[in-house]
């Protein structure tokens, strides 16, 4: 589920090159479920075609003071009962209207009317992001409540580097998501997550591993940040981009993800454990690339450390321990044992040789296992979703 879905988001388009860049997001915010309606402002129109707004939002789009006839000449006031209104590109200029409440065309008379949250996306050159006046504006509009995403520091339209490129739709997705997000049960909380695999190596270039793509470990930590959690992901090697928002550690053995995780844990609430670590690192793996022999090849094998064990047994009363298990046979009986052994609170049992299950897919089908003896099976959901139920139960715990 996305918070988008059926919310009707009002996207302002102001006259800056990055303006392209808003029809993506025009694209990424219908294909989330929301009912985008397009307001471009006369220099907005210079850059992208209302054209190319109508097509992908699948609405009529507003320009500059013309609203659509059904709206009796109070287009501002029918945009004003958006859920969320966003500007991308937001120019100088727009910031400096809306900072004062100037309101002279359809878009900053829409911004002075509405009440639902509004997100800026500012676009510009780097003196112009840098200029204390704009910067004035800025502090203005936070302090009124208007919510901030980006700029990026980057290559900017203008051949030079600095900070001024507007955020990527993506990232822009990602903080309308949170504004919209309605359970924010983990308001002020830190949360640690693992995720992936792990990595042993054998000699320079060989390693032991598992087919762990990281993506249940990923999507928990995104819709912990949904529900208001600062969140710390400690990931094994993966080839998922960071998630928006998320302090991300990067480590390869499962000693270094244990290392990374215990540095954390004394200042975190919730510890959700979704990495697949590796339970066997090599003895004495070889610093060079040792030629192939024939026949057998014998190598010695130690366990690796219990990550989550270790989280367990140093766990301050209120901390809250999370793990997963994956199993092929015998679920429920597995997963209990496993619970009472490591002394978690809850535990997410996933039996990976069901179709819908398991590692490299977007669904998960898992079996919520409570310290009280609880066992709720869920039905096949998207891994974000499994995530939310998980954290759903983990803040409940968090707030007795
Ligand atoms: O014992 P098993 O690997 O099935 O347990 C799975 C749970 O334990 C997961 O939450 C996993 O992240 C965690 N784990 C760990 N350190 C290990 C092995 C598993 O934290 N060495």
């Amino acid at each position: 589920m996305s918070a988008l879905e059926n919310r009707t988001i009002v996207l302002g388009v102001t006259g800056g090159i990055a303006a392209y860049k808003a029809a993506d997001l025009t694209s990424k915010l219908a294909q989330a479920g929301a009912k985008v309606r397009c307001v471009l402002t006369a220099q907005a129109t210079e850059f992208v075609g209302p054209t190319t707004f109508q097509a992908l939002s699948g609405n009529p789009v507003y320009t500059a003071t013309v609203a659509p006839p059904e709206t009796y000449g109070m287009g501002h006031l029918a945009l004003a009962r958006a859920d969320l209104l966003i500007v991308a590109p937001a120019t100088a200029n727009l910031l400096a209207k809306a900072a004062h409440g100037l309101a002279d065309d359809l878009l900053s008379t829409t911004l002075t009317a509405v009440t639902c949250p509004v997100l800026l996306a500012p676009a510009m050159n780097a003196a112009m992001w840098a200029n204390t006046l704009v910067q004035r504006n800025v502090a203005t509009l936070r302090a009124a409540g208007y919510h901030f995403v980006g700029p990026a520091t980057g290559w900017l339209a203008c051949r030079e580097e600095g900070a001024g490129r507007m955020a990527e739709p993506a990232a822009i997705l990602d903080a309308a998501e949170v504004l919209l997000w309605p359970q924010r049960d983990l308001l002020g909380r830190r949360v640690l997550v693992t995720a992936g695999p792990t990595r042993e190596a054998l000699d320079a270039v060989r390693f032991l591993s598992n087919p762990s793509t990281g993506k249940q470990g990923y999507a928990i930590a995104t819709a912990a940040r949904l529900r208001g959690a600062a969140v710390v992901l400690v990931s094994g090697p993966t080839h998922l981009p960071d998630p928006p928002g998320v302090t991300v550690e990067r480590v390869t053995t499962a000693a270094a993800m244990q290392a990374a995780v215990l540095a954390q844990w004394p200042t975190c609430d919730l510890f959700v454990g979704a990495a697949a670590v590796g339970d066997y690192a090599p003895l004495d793996p070889a610093a060079d690339k040792p030629a192939k022999v024939a026949g057998e090849l014998t190598v010695r094998l130690a366990a690796t450390p219990d990550i989550i064990a270790g989280v367990a047994r140093a766990r301050r009363p209120g901390q809250v321990v999370v793990g997963f298990a994956a199993e092929t046979h015998d679920l429920l009986a597995h997963a209990r044992a496993k619970l009472a052994r490591k002394g978690l609170d809850l535990l997410v049992a996933n039996d990976v040789s069901a179709p819908d299950a398991g590692f490299a897919g977007d669904s998960n089908r898992v079996t919520i296992l409570s310290a009280n003896g609880a066992a709720e099976e869920l039905p096949a959901l998207s891994k974000r979703d499994v995530g939310h139920e998980l954290l759903a139960r983990a803040a409940r715990l968090l707030g007795r």
